[in-house]
């Protein structure tokens, strides 16, 4: 989710008025995805690097945070949305981690959408993370490490258990992945919006749905091959 800043600079107007907007346009596009049988969605929200902007700017955002944690469980339950945080919350302070957990457990049982918020997340924070755990856990491997392969690895990733994702969405323009979901991006096919975030809504989506429809993903292999697969066993 980027641009809320600039969205709200041309409008002469805080950049924090941008990120409240911002959190418009996530509540448009979970139901969106919700009303489109999305099974997944996960919003990079906050990524490690994120610290380093102005303290007041991470001042709004972490209250932000809390309030829409609090205020939005009630919509999430009605929508059947299950809400998961990923990322190194030990960092946030104690009333956010809280309301995490809080929100985590009151949407537990819900099972249309799973909502994903990267919040303190790094993509290479959560390779070095997996493969930590994994030495901790199989200690085996520090003396074989041929026995660490992708398969190995996955379960200590903080997206353990879901699905890679099909479709990657930038919105702002920048044409980069900024340290995302690094590992599970590998096969993802990539979109890039000129929309600020703010501007985001359900014909947005759709607009990138249908950009993801034409794409042929070959996973490696040729043109043909893919062709000649029946599309139920791809
Ligand atoms: C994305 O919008 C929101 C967060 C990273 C929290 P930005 O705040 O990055 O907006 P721009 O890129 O400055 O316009
Ligand atoms: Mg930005």
């Amino acid at each position: 989710m980027d641009g809320n800043g600039r969205w709200a600079t041309r409008r002469f107007l805080p950049r924090t008025v941008g990120h409240h907007k911002g959190l418009d346009a996530v509540r448009t596009t979970v139901e969106a995805c919700v009303q489109r049988g999305v099974e997944y969605l996960t919003l990079f929200a906050f990524s490690s690097e994120n610290w380093r902007r102005p303290e007041e700017e991470v001042s709004v955002l972490m209250t932000l945070f809390v309030s829409a944690l609090e205020r939005e469980v009630g919509r999430l339950i009605r929508n059947g949305v299950r809400l998961k945080v990923i990322g190194d919350v030990s960092a946030f302070n104690p009333v956010l981690q809280t309301a995490i957990r809080e929100a985590e457990a009151r949407t537990a049982d819900n099972g249309k959408l799973v909502l994903t918020i990267a919040a303190n997340y790094g993509g290479r924070w959560d390779i070095t993370q997996a493969m930590r755990r994994l030495l901790a856990e199989r200690p085996e491997c520090l003396t074989r490490p041929e026995l660490i392969d992708d398969a190995a690895l996955e379960p200590f990733l903080a997206t353990a258990g879901m699905p890679e994702p099909d479709l990657f969405i930038r919105t702002g323009g920048e044409q980069r992945i900024s340290n995302f979901l690094l590992w599970q991006l590998a096969y993802t096919e990539l979109y890039f919006s000129e929309d600020f975030w703010p501007d985001f809504d359900a014909a947005a989506l759709d607009r990138a749905i249908a950009s993801f429809g034409e794409r042929e993903r070959r996973f490696g292999r040729t043109s043909a091959q893919v062709a000649a697969v029946a599309p139920q066993s791809r």
